[in-house]
């Protein structure tokens, strides 16, 4: 692993995160309205995936200095509502995200589970750009199923104006829109994903991943970062994200410049289909 990759999961693998929000509570109970304490945990609150408990520290600092625009920003964030206005200058931005639960019909989210028991033996390697095979960067496995991932394309086709009105997307045409490359990835024990972006070719591109698992879940990490990223100069913050703890049966989107991640899974011994799965693929438009 690089050494930008290494910071985000090392901070989720030890518990410095944990022991930061101890201090920082502790911290509060003495000065409930200090600032930089506010946004110390605010921000450890993102990095441990507790969004809900985030968007509540910001909106603290919020209404202590209104006209704090990141405090806004973040705030409105971490409570699942992308702001139209981003805070200004640049910088790397916190990645602006989507997060839609009980995506699909629980009839369809059980056909997909029994089409990938009945297809397991084809999974193959994942690639990352230009079909490599390069386990330091991708290591997965994938499917490409027509059944499958036409469940997943026409659930987002029927959701398109609320997906990308949520998101943000307002200035693309919905006739023009189209889904690309959409696979199927098992993600089981000691898989990840590097740190990396989705090439969309200069142009403007959301990525949609769809999360499945059978219950209970038997396994743990595979979780999304999504790092702070200045998009115009192509450059992250390995150190500065927001995880996204994933749920079943629910759709992430998020514009597919922003640089992301999959933390490691741990599943050791644990069958294949009780693995981490999900169906992810690109709206693009003409
Ligand atoms: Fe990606």
């Amino acid at each position: 692993m690089n050494s930008l990759s290494d910071q985000a999961q090392l901070l989720i693998d030890s518990n410095i995160l944990d022991k930061a929000v101890i201090a920082l509570e502790n911290r509060l109970k003495h000065n409930p309205d200090d600032l930089k304490t506010l946004e110390s945990l605010g921000r450890v609150y993102r990095q441990k995936g507790e969004l809900l408990k985030s968007s509540s520290i910001y909106n603290k600092i919020h209404e202590i200095q209104p006209e704090n625009q990141a405090a806004n920003y973040l705030r409105n964030l971490m409570c699942g509502t992308v702001s139209r206005i981003y805070p200004p200058g640049n910088y790397c931005r916190p990645c602006p995200f989507v997060y839609f639960q009980d995506f699909l019909p629980h009839n369809q989210h059980r056909t997909l589970l029994k089409l990938i028991r009945d297809n397991q033996h084809e999974f193959q390697s994942g690639t990352v750009g230009g079909g490599r095979y390069e386990k330091a960067i991708r290591h997965q496995l994938v499917l490409i199923h027509k059944d499958i991932t036409s469940i997943i394309e026409h659930a987002i086709i029927s959701n398109l104006p609320n997906i990308l009105s949520q998101i943000q997307f307002t200035d693309v045409s919905i006739k023009e829109a189209h889904i690309n490359n959409l696979h199927l990835a098992l993600t089981h024990h000691g898989h990840y994903g590097q740190p990396h972006k989705d090439d969309s070719g200069g142009k403007h591109m959301v990525t949609c991943v769809y999360h499945l698992y059978e219950e209970p879940k038997k396994f743990s990490g595979g979780d999304l970062i999504l790092f702070d990223t200045n998009v115009k100069e192509n450059i992250y913050q390995g150190g500065e994200f927001t995880k996204i703890n994933i749920k079943n049966n629910a759709l992430i989107v998020y514009p597919s410049d922003y640089y992301h991640q999959i933390t490691k899974v741990h599943c050791p011994g644990v069958d294949f289909i009780q693995g981490r799965f999900a169906v992810a693929g690109h709206i693009g438009f003409v």
